[in-house]
């Protein structure tokens, strides 16, 4: 089967003859064929249907085939316009190709001529049209694969902003706070060194407080150091660097320098550094100092607003910290006014959760407690009693022996205790010593009964300072015990009412006289 053609073609020309022979040929070919004996005849059918080739004699009234050749280029280009003229001249040739004429056919035009240049100029339209469709496509994949590019580009930003915000959010002390800078410094820059100085105003010189090294601390050399000092006692790079900070900091703008820029002061071994200062109340606190030493790692402008919204966020986070740190001292301060208060109502006990404070911080000690739970022990010993403050005087106060039911009220003590921490949604540990102060190893103290290791160690250290400082102080309703009487219930408890290992280390403080220094001093 061959293929008919369905193409539309449009024959213009002033002598009939030549229409009616080149629309009987082609139109038993299989072609539409239309006619117009003008240019102007020509537009009103290019108006209405649709053409893919037209045949125009030049020389024709009303408009000639230049004129509907400019036209046709101007309404769709990709329809070829075929010049049919018996006269031929340079002038006219020229037009014509300006006018996106494709050929030039000389009348008389024999008509399997003309059918070899249809067939041509079709074939090249097609080529045209499809080409113009490769283009556009291509055209758009590019603007896809940059929409693409661009997106991850957004995603990649969303990450690294959201990993910076969430990062801040769970830091409660300035010490990590910095340490959280630098370190994501190193790790979103991919830098080789990150330092945080703080500006301090009075020495003029900015203050290391936090460095990362790149691959942990067995990086390379840090010039900015001062451990790096020549003869003198100061380096030229730390010179440099003091310089850099303190100059860019009266700008108090971000500053990207790279090694052939002409920054003064940088020092050589850098060859690429961001300066990027970190504002307290539109003041400059410190200054994060980013740079690349030996690697091809430079610094864009994108790591530059990175490190500029790190340093927001931790601007934030410095001042909720210190917020933070400044109520916590408050609060601490409240509550131990309260126990001062507590132990003011009876003289005897007076100075009571300082020395037991005191004396557990030193067992902690010698047990090999670190300093964390040595600072545990510093608020849970001060506060340890603080239940006592919901017990009425006459309880509290009352020389002589308890009523079965006036000591089950003192008993209540540890669990108001614990509440009143509870309440304050702070130091949770603390809270769990302070109701845990009178619980005995064997099980048989209060509230709960717990016994062994299920008493958390520092309840079960702090439980021996209380009764040793108890018993060996002068109380409402008794003197003080002959030191005998003390150190035989002291050891005597042991395995029983205390830990045998917090005795064991009790008893070696107290043969070294420790326990008695600390109960002896005031503090
Ligand atoms: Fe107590």
């Amino acid at each position: 089967m061959t293929d008919v053609p369905k193409e539309t073609l449009l024959f213009v020309d002033d002598e009939e003859s030549i229409l009616e022979v080149a629309s009987e040929y082609f139109m038993a070919k299989g072609y539409h064929v239309r006619t117009a004996e003008n240019g102007r005849l020509a537009v009103d059918i290019i108006e209405k249907e649709k053409i893919d080739c037209c045949f125009t004699d030049i020389n024709m009234p009303e408009m000639d085939g230049l004129e509907l050749a400019e036209y046709i280029r101007t309404v769709d280009n990709t329809i070829p316009v075929i010049i049919m003229t018996g006269y031929p001249s340079l002038d006219n040739t020229i037009r014509t190709l300006k006018n996106g004429v494709v050929d030039f056919l000389i009348k008389p035009v024999n008509l399997n001529q003309l059918e070899i240049c249809v067939k041509r100029v079709l074939r090249e339209r097609q080529l045209f049209i499809k080409n113009i469709f490769l283009t556009q496509e291509v055209e758009g994949k590019h603007r896809i694969e940059n929409l693409n590019r661009e997106l991850t580009y957004k995603v990649e930003e969303l990450n690294t902003l959201n990993r910076i915000m969430t990062d801040f959010a769970t830091i409660d002390s300035s010490f990590d706070l910095f340490k959280r800078v630098v370190d994501l410094s190193t790790e979103l820059t991919h830098a080789d060194e990150a330092c945080f100085y703080v500006i301090n105003e009075a020495i003029q010189r900015p203050v290391q407080v936090a460095r990362s090294v790149a691959g942990g601390n067995g990086g390379p050399p840090n010039p900015l150091d001062r451990s790096t000092a020549s003869g003198d006692g100061q380096c030229a790079c730390n010179k440099d660097i003091s310089q850099l900070i303190l100059d860019n900091c009266d700008e108090d703008k971000p500053l990207l320098v790279h090694e052939n820029s002409n920054v003064r002061g940088l020092p050589e071994a850098i060859r690429s550094l961001m300066l990027v200062p970190l504002n307290i109340r539109k003041k400059v606190f410190g200054v994060l100092a980013v740079s690349s030493l030996n690697g091809d790692v430079r610094f864009s402008e994108k790591d530059l607003y990175y490190m500029s919204f790190m340093t927001n966020k931790a601007a934030y986070a410095i001042e909720n910290v210190a917020l933070y740190e400044n109520i916590y001292e408050n609060l601490l301060a409240t509550l131990y006014a309260f126990v001062g208060a507590i132990e003011a109502r009876d003289p005897y006990t007076e100075q009571h959760s300082n020395r037991v404070t005191r004396i557990a911080i030193a067992l902690c000690r010698a047990l090999g407690g670190s300093q964390e739970e040595q600072d545990i022990l510093n608020v849970a010993g001060q506060l340890h009693d603080i239940g006592k403050i919901g017990i009425r005087d006459d309880i509290l106060l009352k020389p002589g022996r308890l009523t079965d039911e006036e000591f089950s009220i003192i008993k209540e003590h540890p669990v108001i205790g614990a509440n009143i921490v509870e309440r304050l949604g702070l130091w949770d540990r603390e809270k769990n010593i302070i109701r845990c102060h009178h619980e005995r190893f064997d099980g048989k103290g209060y509230p709960d009964g717990l016994a062994g290791e299920n008493i958390p160690m520092l309840a079960r250290i702090l439980s021996v300072a209380d009764v040793y400082d108890a018993i060996a102080s002068d109380r409402a309703y008794r003197k003080r015990m002959e030191e005998a009487k003390i150190l035989e219930i002291m050891y005597g408890g042991s395995g029983t009412q205390f830990d045998a290992g917090v005795i064991d280390t009790f008893r070696s403080l107290y043969d070294q006289g420790v326990i008695k220094a600390i109960s002896e001093t005031s503090p």
